[in-house]
């Protein structure tokens, strides 16, 4: 089947492309994970070189201590009012996706890896909501991601770019708020106001 979206259709699908953080106890079966890295695995990358490989993670124990370092850095952010805290151990499923590192680790190096692995996490997030589920792309462990290594039994020329809890939306996610397009859109000179033509 090729293209069948129209814009004004996929314009109103991202406007509701929401990070969703809370989730029902509604299990997540295989199928669905795979359909959903399926479309992760049409995103481009650089040379096609195609570098992201993704841990599917069911395991509470796992979770549990993904979970830990998670909400360790939370409180250190937010103190004990975190927003929209997720209770790790409890969401269906978690999504690392990671990579070696292909074109080496100079700074174009990591850029080329990075926009060859985050295309393939969005494209992830619109399958999830495609198949009517909820996820959000998380970095916060970043900080900690020599922790996270061992847990994800990751060998030390392995990056882990995002983990992704994916789950069912505890509560509605509603439309994204973003600044529109024109606002941040210039013509011909940074700067320039746009002021459309149309
Ligand atoms: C690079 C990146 C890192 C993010 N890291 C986290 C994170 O660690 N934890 C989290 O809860 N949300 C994280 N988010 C989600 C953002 O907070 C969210 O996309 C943004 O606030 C917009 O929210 P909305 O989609 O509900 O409008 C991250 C998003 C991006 C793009």
């Amino acid at each position: 089947m090729a293209a069948s979206l129209t814009l004004d259709e996929l314009a109103g699908f991202l406007a509701h492309q929401r990070a969703v953080r809370t989730f029902t106890r509604e299990p997540v079966d295989d199928a669905v994970v795979e359909q959903i890295l399926a479309a992760a695995t049409r995103a481009p990358s650089a040379r096609n070189l195609q570098p992201w490989r993704f841990i599917v993670i069911r395991e509470r124990g796992t979770k549990e201590a993904l979970g830990a370092i998670f909400d360790d850095l939370g409180r250190r952010l937010y103190g004990a009012a975190a927003p929209d805290r997720t209770p790790w151990a409890e969401v269906p499923v978690l999504v690392a996706v990671c990579s070696e590192y292909v074109f080496g680790t100079s700074a174009s190096g990591m850029a080329a890896l990075g926009a060859s692995i985050y295309p393939a996490v969005q494209n992830l997030l619109l399958a999830v909501q495609a198949a009517g589920l909820g996820g959000v792309l998380t970095t916060r462990w970043k900080e900690r991601e020599a922790d996270v290594h061992p847990i994800l039994g990751l060998p030390g020329e392995v990056a882990v770019h995002a983990i992704i809890p994916i789950g069912h939306p505890a509560t509605p996610a509603g439309r994204n708020r973003r600044t529109p397009a024109a606002e941040v859109t210039f013509r011909e000179r940074f700067g320039a106001p746009w002021a459309s033509s149309s």
